[in-house]
């Protein structure tokens, strides 16, 4: 299906790479550049179209890769910018496509523009971040409170002021309402794009910026005990401001002066907020993250309200896309288990919309338990013990049931889980009807199927476990049909009609099946049914 050309994105499924845990080269026991490099073949093979890589540039590593002091250089942990050249052009002359992790909202502390800033108040780059003066009490100027626990303002002696951080204190927010900062991160972009990179996912973007007043934030009332703390209050003033949508659309002109790259942003907000950063008249992200598939309780009718929800809160000409996992999420095998992520497969590589994969995913590995003492993840270590940590999703691929999995020649920054000597690339490749081999055909199949790329949604009536919706294009289709739980189902809806064909099944082995009136589901199975012509 379309490769390049025009609105490749739309077509195509990404693949989110976590540099630290994909392949470790030097053996440091931490994943780089030319680990990506070296494991370019099997990228391929799945048959994905794009990568994503989280940052790969110079951090002091505060929040792995998410606090960055140079936004044109190369992490030396990762390699040089020979290493990413080279993995760039591999990527490319292998039809794929590859995009970088833009953090615009909040820079590493050790960035010179913060050494800068917090120098002196007069400092031509004061102004580059948020500073405040103390309120009358001396305390915080207001009560907003950072995701990783605690204030979000923090008390800098050297002028008295504070300064704000959404996440960590070492990750000051820049001010986004000064234009200066603005035009040196879209000349970070140009940077980037002239080398030729596809586009970027951007970091937080809804956090942008804050209110011009600073007013402080509403408690909120649906406050749950053993949720975080920054969820006792609500983000009304420090994230989602109206002037937000500008400033994206700013961005969206720098991408589009290269041609047809793409701007993802992530946005972790409800459904009618999260569709205003498709922008006034599609200006916006081209596809703003929709992470509806990681939160929901996992049913047949919870799935098919979201789908519905999503598709029909969409605005006109935009594009939808999905997300099953990432780096900050509990993994998609241990949310549903083991059985039901086969489905979600399924599920992800049929919707309407253009998907992305969590490294791991596609070999169903699960979220590890991380002892106390080999906890990495500064979430954890600031708000820990009520499973707040990301360690547990970020842990190393696993290639093989060598001691350290074929990830590395030494110990890995994270630890492995014993399942590994099973559950890897090399013996799940040779299995036949492994859930690797059922990502890979999944894909081949969507690939090769015009519905399932560019199709309409059609949901189809159904109950209790059962999801089924049918997906068309220039008068052809084909039907999902998902068993969203443990127990048979015998399938009897009109819409499958007798001598329709089972293309694929999520056990692998009923391909080609032909069905007279009656569709036999066993427990967690699903299959994507062609009618007879
Ligand atoms: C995003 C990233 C997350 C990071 C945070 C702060 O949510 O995905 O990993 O910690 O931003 O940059």
């Amino acid at each position: 299906m379309a490769q390049g050309g025009e609105n490749w994105w739309r077509h195509g499924i990404f693949y989110q790479i976590y540099p630290r845990s994909f392949q470790d080269s030097t053996g440091d026991g931490v994943g780089d550049l030319a680990g990506i490099l070296r494991r370019l073949p099997y990228v391929k093979s799945l048959g994905v179209d794009a990568i994503w890589l989280s940052p790969i540039f110079p951090s002091p590593m505060a929040d792995f890769g998410y606090d960055i002091s140079d936004y044109t250089g190369i992490a030396p942990l990762f390699g040089t910018m020979e290493d990413f050249d080279a993995l760039l052009a591999a990527a490319h002359d292998n039809g794929l496509k590859l995009i970088l992790d833009l953090v615009p909202n909040h820079t590493s502390d050790q960035h010179p523009w913060f050494v800068e800033s917090r120098a002196s108040r007069d400092n031509p780059r004061r102004d580059w971040y948020v500073w405040r003066d103390p309120a009358a009490d001396g305390g915080p100027p207001n009560n907003w409170l950072s995701e990783f626990g605690g204030s979000a303002w923090q008390f800098d002696e050297t002028t008295g002021q504070y300064y704000y951080h959404a996440f960590l204190a070492q990750q000051p927010d820049l001010n986004w309402r000064n234009p200066d900062v603005r035009a040196a991160i879209y000349d970070v972009m140009r940077f980037w794009l002239e080398k030729g990179v596809d586009g970027f996912r951007v970091d937080v973007i809804w956090h942008l910026i804050k209110d011009a007043e600073f007013r402080d934030n509403p408690p909120n009332p649906h406050y749950v005990e053993g949720r975080p703390p920054h969820e006792k209050i609500l983000t009304q003033y420090s994230t989602d401001q109206a002037e937000v949508h500008d400033v994206i659309a700013e961005m969206r002109r720098v991408i589009d002066s290269f041609g047809d790259r793409v701007l993802i942003g992530e946005v972790y907000l409800p459904l009618h907020r999260l569709m205003a950063y498709y922008g006034n008249d599609l200006s916006g992200a081209q596809m703003p993250f929709n992470f509806a598939l990681l939160s929901t309780f996992w049913s047949a009718r919870s799935i098919e309200q979201i789908i519905h929800d999503y598709e029909k809160a969409l605005p006109k000409g935009a594009w939808p896309n999905w997300v099953l996992g990432n780096h900050d999420r509990p993994r998609v095998a241990s949310r549903v288990g083991a059985e039901q992520a086969r489905v979600a497969a399924m599920l992800l590589l049929t919707l309407r919309g253009t998907p992305t994969l969590y490294y791991g995913d596609e070999i169903g590995m699960h979220q590890l338990a991380i002892a106390p003492e080999d906890v990495r993840d500064p979430f954890e270590k600031n708000v820990p013990g009520i499973g707040v940590g990301r360690d547990g999703c970020r842990t190393p691929m696993q290639w093989d049931s060598s001691q350290f999995a074929g990830f590395s020649e030494t110990r890995p920054w994270l630890p492995l889980p014993e399942d590994h000597v099973h559950e890897n690339v090399v013996n799940l490749d040779a299995d036949t009807r492994s859930i690797l081999s059922l990502y890979k055909r999944l894909i081949a199949l969507r690939k090769g199927c015009l519905p399932l790329v560019v199709g309409d949604y059609h949901p189809i009536a159904a109950q209790g476990d059962l999801l089924i919706y049918r997906r068309d294009a220039e008068g052809r289709g084909v039907i999902v049909v998902l068993n969203l739980g443990p127990e048979p189902i015998a399938v009897t809806t009109s819409a499958i009609r007798f001598g329709s064909e089972i293309l694929i099944s999520t056990f692998l082995d009923r391909e080609g099946e032909k069905l007279e009136g009656v569709l036999d589901l066993r427990g967690n199975e699903g299959v994507i049914v062609m009618p007879p012509a």
